[in-house]
């Protein structure tokens, strides 16, 4: 009787355990919010903030609240495309939430590959990101069966309609098996994305937010039509090594005209590829690398009609002019 108990109990934790984080959930629950919006929506896009516990978060908040401020009222989301933190503390993060919490406009971020290189594990970061906020339009379901921490979904309706879905991925951090590099979007991830764009009427639309770029950047750049002359590539670009797949699947379901993503600080550009906007956005603090005349933000600006069309709108800023 005994040896029995011993050999069943290890395999009912091991059961347990693997039940508890592989839980199916239905893509409606990874809709943080449905918002009823005529006319132009604006979605401020930060990205590769880099906070780190050596910082003066004074000087930095003075400085992005000058971002946010300067982009002005009438923004609707903010959203930051990853790389909030390198090596901070649990403190020091709440107080950037607190922060961009304290503007009282809906704000969002995906994560980057270094936010969890820092004094807190990822659970920790999505719980506080999940319940502590009140303009923050965030959720991550931990126990779930797709990879990741930050995929969730908000819809803009019409009269109740889905109109256009702003779709939100984890890209992932460090790809640790055999492909090395960076990680990618994985199977289910992919799948979860197309069970997003099913949910939604099929004349919606969609723009993806998320950190890393996909392995089509380099193609994009080299064989897309650039959207203006003025946005830059002065680093080579670091997606992944392994491509999953997923921008087939994008042009498969043909709702994402526009992915905006981060991850290389002094690249800029934003091109159109088979049918799909790749666009960058622009480094919002000094930290870490960058050049002192690619730092602000930019605004995408999601128009009211048929083609859902969208401009984007980068904005440069220097320290000094803060001061
Ligand atoms: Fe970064």
């Amino acid at each position: 009787m005994k040896k029995r108990f011993l050999t069943v109990a290890p395999l009912l934790a091991l059961c347990l355990s693997s039940c508890a984080t592989n839980v199916h959930h239905n893509v409606g629950e990874y809709l943080v919010k449905s918002i009823e919006h005529t006319g132009d929506f604006n979605i401020l896009q930060l990205t590769d903030t880099h906070l780190g516990d050596k910082d003066d978060l004074d000087v930095q908040f003075k400085f992005l609240d000058y971002l946010i401020k300067d982009a002005g009222n009438d923004i609707d989301l903010i959203v930051i495309t990853g790389d909030l933190f390198s090596f901070t503390s649990k403190s020091n993060a709440k107080k950037f939430f607190t922060f961009l919490d304290g503007h009282d406009t809906p704000w969002t971020v995906v994560f980057g590959n270094h936010d969890e290189q820092c004094n807190f594990n990822i659970d920790w970061l999505t719980s506080e990101l999940n319940t502590k906020y009140k303009n923050c339009l965030f959720k991550d379901i931990q126990d779930d069966d797709v990879q990741g921490n930050c995929n969730f979904y908000v819809n803009i309706t019409h009269s109740g309609t889905v109109y256009e879905q702003l779709i939100f991925m984890d890209s992932n951090r460090y790809d640790y098996s055999g492909f090395k590099g960076y990680d990618y979007f994985h199977q289910d991830q992919i799948d979860w994305y197309s069970s997003v764009i099913d949910s939604a009427p099929a004349d919606a639309k969609s723009l993806m937010f998320y950190h890393i770029p996909l392995p089509e950047v380099n193609d994009a750049w080299e064989k897309g039509t650039k959207l203006d002359t003025e946005g830059v590539k002065r680093e080579p670009s670091c997606p992944p090594n392994k491509n999953s797949g997923f921008f087939k699947v994008i042009k498969e379901k043909g709702s994402t005209q526009g992915m905006f993503f981060g991850h290389d600080h002094i690249n800029d550009f934003a091109v159109k590829y088979e049918g799909v906007v790749f666009s960058y956005g622009v480094k919002s603090t000094d930290r870490v690398y960058y050049d002192e005349d690619m730092l602000g933000y930019q605004v995408i600006t999601l128009h009211d009609d048929i083609e859902h069309t969208f401009d984007i709108q980068r904005s440069f800023h220097t320290y000094a002019e803060v001061e």
